[in-house]
């Protein structure tokens, strides 16, 4: 439908990706969604979708699923934009949330347990100095203005930068530093790469489990803060989603 008209009728149907399974099942139990019995994924992949009707909103809950191999969330960037492709081209959503954990900068007024609206995605892994070249690797999205949304929610705003690693290298912080960010995740900016290449709104809530230039190791401050940023995390989907019911994208 033309991006116009779009634009003036409620939103109907929401596609959430979730990279993590310890964040997406709590949201699956709350918005009381199904799991897909005959996928609309391919059969070779993991990839889980959940759906339901909550609110008069059809919402597709996609988790990527566990490594075939390894068993582990497939988190990080190939597996987010494949998902993104595939779920977008299959079910057509009228708007994208990513929601997941990430580390954020105490320099930059970030604390455990704050969940950001990201206003700005990029990435930090993917230095090509090249003219214009760098500007690919660092491709810059906007993420959709949601003033009323951020208004009515009491969330921080801040930049994400994205990158395939939980750690942070010398030089992935001075990309970061460019980038001027306050949350750092392993998914957003390649998901709104694909949300941009079609014309697909993209929200990104992001909850912090660990704080990046702080004392503590990341992974060991990570995995010990998992569990109850995700309950913080979870509970600002639902009032985003709860928010988003009834509404126009040029509402939020
Ligand atoms: N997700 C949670 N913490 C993160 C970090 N420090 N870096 C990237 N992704 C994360």
């Amino acid at each position: 439908m033309d991006s116009q008209l779009l634009n003036q009728r409620p939103i109907s149907s929401i596609l959430i990706i979730i990279a993590m399974q310890t964040e997406a099942l709590p949201l699956v139990d709350k918005f009381q969604l199904r799991e897909d019995v005959g996928s609309v994924f391919p059969k070779e992949v993991p990839w889980v979708r959940y759906h339901g009707i909550y609110k008069h909103l059809e919402i597709n809950l996609i988790w990527p699923g566990k490594d075939l191999a390894l068993g582990v969330d497939s988190v990080g960037t190939i597996s987010a934009s494949l998902v993104t492709y595939a779920s977008v081209q299959a079910l057509q959503p009228d708007l994208i949330i990513n929601a997941g954990t990430a580390g954020g900068f105490k320099a930059k007024g970030a604390s455990i347990g704050d969940v950001f609206l990201v206003s700005e995605c990029a990435f930090h892994d993917r230095r090509i100095p090249i003219p214009v070249f760098d500007l690919y690797g660092v491709g810059s999205k906007q993420a959709m203005s949601t003033p009323n949304l951020l208004k009515e929610l009491d969330l921080k705003i801040g930049k994400l930068s994205t990158g395939d690693s939980l750690d942070m290298s010398a030089q992935d912080e001075a990309s970061i530093l460019a980038n001027d960010a306050t949350v750092k995740d392993m998914e957003g900016a390649a998901i709104a790469y694909v949300a941009d290449i079609f014309k697909v709104p993209a929200i990104f809530v992001k909850a912090v489990t660990d704080i990046v230039d702080g004392e503590k190791p990341t992974a060991e401050e990570f995995l010990q803060n998992l569990a109850t940023v995700s309950a913080a995390l979870d509970q600002a989907v639902t009032q985003v989603v709860n928010f988003i019911s009834g509404k126009c994208i040029h509402e939020l």
